[in-house]
């Protein structure tokens, strides 16, 4: 990419030394303990490792009488912990509690919650807990009325004062055959509250706030239709975990997309451009950093009709007028380091340069919509950071989670020299 523009000094491999995957280089513990939903943790565990993660097992002997140690061996390629007597190092519950950078325990019943919560040792998982300085992310699995009895009420809130990060547990039906809490939260959820609490111990973006925002917006034709866009907010999305990753506190403001809550992101959902800008206005009043990955809509109809337009009538066409609606983030005051995207299918260099100054943004991401594995819907992206002060990074094909990583530490390196 060259031209006479004064972005002459493209840098044609930016690169970011973030690792891959939002686990890479992470040792987890997992403990699992005797609970029907010990068979779920096999799952969690593919996850974690699906994740990046290091994993070592430690299972209660209850545990063991739903699922076998050699399940979490597969799994892991690593010895599990059963019995301290009979582990395969000295001292096993010191080494593998140093070792680990968090503790995840799952499921986790009433017992082990009441024996954590009053420093109890009968078995490898609680010996860990206590032995670890690492966080200890908790995921309760028991009936309902076991989830909601003062006993176990008490526990938890001892535990949460003293800063273990329970996930879940979520509503549904039980094991018991009722209904109510006590479910073990679902596997992906579990992994997110982990990277949560990592991101919260020493992350690089701790007592940052970003506000992200995601999506298409919709803009009423009638009761039925509406002028939007092919964004699926994947873009917006893996930047919000990046942030949450990293130990920012996250506000996603997302149009209307099918993507599921995640912890630690506080999500704002809006249909319109003038609902995103309302909800912006608000959530960048004292952020950090502003990131606009959303793609809403340019124009929107004069005015919305009351009822569905219908076809009858012989009509063989319809006269929709379309006004302009605001720039977002043109309108938006401040926000922090402002960063902005651009999504071209010709002529790249040219509007990004033009749309970085005209909306006052400190940096803008450049991508063509039309490349294959760029854009909309996609899992990767592929990227050009035009900076305001002339500086130009290429990236190659990369996760829209690592392109999240490259914008993150950028506005991080802004923040530092301002600050
Ligand atoms: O959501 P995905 O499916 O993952 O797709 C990702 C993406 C292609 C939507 C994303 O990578 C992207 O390019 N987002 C910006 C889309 C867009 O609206 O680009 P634009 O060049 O039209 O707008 C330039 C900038 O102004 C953008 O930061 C946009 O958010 C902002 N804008 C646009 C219109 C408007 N009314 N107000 C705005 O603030």
């Amino acid at each position: 990419m060259t031209g006479d523009s004064d972005f002459e000094m493209l840098i044609e491999t930016g690169q970011t030394d973030r690792p891959r995957l939002p686990l890479s280089g992470r040792r987890i513990a997992l403990g699992v303990t005797g609970s029907i939903a010990a068979y779920k943790a096999a799952d969690l565990c593919s996850k974690l490792r699906q994740a990046g993660a290091e994993v070592e097992a430690i299972m209660t002997p209850a545990a063991t009488q739903f699922i076998t140690p050699l399940t979490f061996q597969s799994l892991t390629g690593h010895d599990v912990v059963v019995d301290m007597f009979t582990a395969h190092e000295a001292e096993a519950h010191v080494e593998v509690a140093r070792r680990a950078d968090a503790l995840v325990i799952a499921p986790a019943t009433a017992d082990c919650i009441a024996n954590l919560a009053n420093g109890q040792t009968p078995d490898m998982v609680t010996l860990t807990a206590l032995a670890t300085e690492a966080p200890v992310v908790v995921a309760p699995a028991m009936d309902n009325q076991m989830w909601e009895h003062i006993a176990t009420r008490t526990n938890v809130a001892t535990l949460q004062g003293r800063g273990v990060v329970f996930a879940g547990p979520g509503e549904g039906r039980l094991a018991s055959g009722r209904y109510g809490a006590g479910r073990l939260a679902e596997p992906a959820d579990i992994v997110a509250a982990l990277r949560q609490a990592l991101g919260k111990r020493g992350g690089d973006f701790t007592g940052r706030r970003v506000v992200v925002s995601a999506g298409p917006t919709q803009e009423p034709v009638d009761p039925v239709r509406f002028v939007g866009n092919r964004s699926t907010g994947k873009m917006g999305l893996a930047i919000a975990e990046a942030a949450r990753d990293r130990g920012a506190e996250v506000t996603l403001v997302a149009g209307p997309v099918s993507l599921p809550e995640q912890p630690g992101i506080t999500r704002i959902d809006v249909t319109t451009v003038a609902e995103m800008l309302s909800a912006l206005e608000t959530a960048t009043s004292t952020s950090d950093a502003i990131v606009m990955a959303a793609a809403p809509a340019d124009f929107r109809p004069a005015s919305a009709a009351g009822q569905k337009i219908k076809k009858e009538g012989g009509n063989q066409a319809l006269e929709i007028q379309l006004v302009k609606n605001p720039d977002i983030i043109g309108t938006l005051p401040g926000g922090g380091v402002r960063v902005g995207f651009a999504a071209e299918t010709h002529d790249l260099e040219r509007y990004a340069v033009e749309k970085l100054a005209a909306k006052r943004l400190d940096m803008i991401v450049a991508n063509d919509v039309t490349a294959a594995g760029s854009g909309f819907g996609t899992e990767t992206n592929q990227v050009t950071i035009f900076h305001a002060d002339g500086d130009v990074e290429a990236f190659p094909l990369m996760s829209k989670y690592e392109v999240g990583h490259a914008i993150l530490d950028r506005v991080l390196s802004r923040i530092q020299t301002h600050q």
